[in-house]
């Protein structure tokens, strides 16, 4: 068992011991566990079983996994009385990290009928009764607080996950059955998938760019940040303007009619190839039928609503989108330092929907930050190892928790990948 070390988690995950013992960690901890047995209520054990793709995968298999990550990385190491579950798991629902050992195939997820949803409920449940055990000790919740907040963190990340992988999973179903038929309130759990924007005023902010410091300032212990966000940096940007909006379905569909998905010139490489591999003529959920446009939602099928924000694009057509339309997709510096900007803003001229809309793909290749370095052991492979083949996206979805990111989150994907809540802000 990786033995994690205290101190180096304590800067990596830029947490305070002096924040150790705030009263909420308990709480929090109930409310995010909670909130995962909530996004599967609606399902059947039938549901959480299937893997529809190999990177999707099982509702079942995540509300394991994000135990699994509890009992590795918390309870084996600072519960002295802990007993593991069931053995096995430590493989079954190891998802990548190597410093643990063997781990379940991730497109062989989808195989696990054994253990059943019941069995996993009850994971849970021993998880849970350990955990409230190891929290209700001062010493031990500070001495492993940096790592409970991780987990929860990873938690929040696999709750917007589950909703992905299960709607991916329902539009596979011919009867294209809805998550939950009707829309509740934006922000909570994949509801309100359309939230159609306000349009008002210029269409562009405009930033002098010059030398600007983005990044997660590791000595703050304001709030968490994962690992990548760090080390706060200066970058120099040129003047640039930036869409105040996201980029609306009735301009996505503009595309389409010129024929945005005819034109090579319009397309990176690889981009080109997938168009023509897969057949990419929309977005992932769409389907043009007796010449009206529907999306596939949590709540169903739909009628495209075209002042909604385009959602489940992928890196390739985003930019492609930027091209047809004589613009560019951001930097993470040049989003990163308008999002800031706006925050602070009283003024009209700000970026609008930047978080609980759609993830925003920008042109940056997911790197370590200047300074970056993983910490020591299995936990961390969280990140650092992914930085190769991918695209920052940022700010956040309908899908993501509340509170769960913030300007500096990096949230990072391959470029041909759109079964995420993922759209388009241009910038100049
Ligand atoms: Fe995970």
């Amino acid at each position: 068992m990786t033995r994690v070390q205290d101190l180096n988690l304590v800067s990596m995950w830029n947490l305070d011991r002096d924040a150790c013992v705030q009263p909420s960690l308990s709480d929090q901890f109930s409310r995010v566990r909670a909130g995962t047995d909530a996004i599967a209520a609606p399902l059947s054990p039938e549901d959480c079983q299937v893997q529809s793709m190999p990177d999707a995968s099982p509702i079942k298999w995540h509300m394991a996994h994000t135990s699994w990550f509890f009992e590795t990385f918390v309870l084996e190491p600072y519960a002295a009385s802990y007993r593991a579950f069931d053995p096995k798991f430590k493989v079954l629902f190891n998802s990548y990290y190597n410093g643990i050992g063997d781990k379940q195939p991730r497109a062989e997820r989808g195989l696990l009928s054994r253990p059943s949803l019941d069995r996993i409920r009850e994971y849970r449940a021993h998880v849970d009764a350990a955990m409230r055990g190891l929290l209700r000790s001062r010493a031990q919740a500070a001495a492993a607080h940096s790592l409970i907040s991780l987990g929860l963190n990873h938690e929040e990340q696999h709750q917007e996950l589950m909703l992905t992988d299960l709607k991916h999973m329902l539009s596979m179903n011919p009867c294209a059955p809805a998550y939950r038929a009707e829309a509740a309130r934006a922000h909570q759990n994949g509801a309100a998938e359309n939230s159609a924007p306000a349009q008002s005023g210029s269409a562009w902010s405009s930033f002098s760019g010059g030398l600007v410091e983005i990044g997660h300032d590791a000595k703050s212990t304001v709030q968490f940040a994962f690992d990548s966000e760090s080390p706060r940096h200066q970058v120099f940007l040129r003047p640039y303007r930036i869409a105040k909006q996201l980029v609306r379905n009735r301009e996505y569909l503009a595309f389409i009619v010129d024929g945005g998905y005819s034109r090579h010139d319009l397309w990176l490489s690889e981009g080109w190839d997938r168009v023509r591999d897969e057949r990419w003529c929309a977005p992932m959920y769409w389907r043009e039928d007796h010449r009206a446009w529907t999306e596939f939602t949590l709540h169903g099928t739909q009628a495209l609503d075209p002042d909604a924000p385009v959602c489940h694009v992928s890196f390739f057509e985003a930019d492609a989108y930027a091209r047809w339309a004589d613009a560019r997709l951001p930097t993470e510096a040049e989003w990163e330092h308008a999002a800031n900007d706006s925050a602070a803003s009283t003024s009209p001229d700000v970026l609008a929907q930047c978080f609980g809309s759609r993830w925003q793909w920008t042109a940056s290749a997911y790197l370590g930050h200047p300074g970056f370095t993983a910490a020591t052991g299995a936990v961390g492979e969280y990140n650092g190892k992914f930085m190769c083949n991918q695209f920052v996206l940022k700010g956040s979805s309908i899908a993501t928790p509340e509170g769960h990111s913030r300007v500096t989150y990096r949230n990072f994907f391959p470029p041909e990948k759109r079964w995420q809540f993922s759209g388009i802000r241009l910038a100049k």
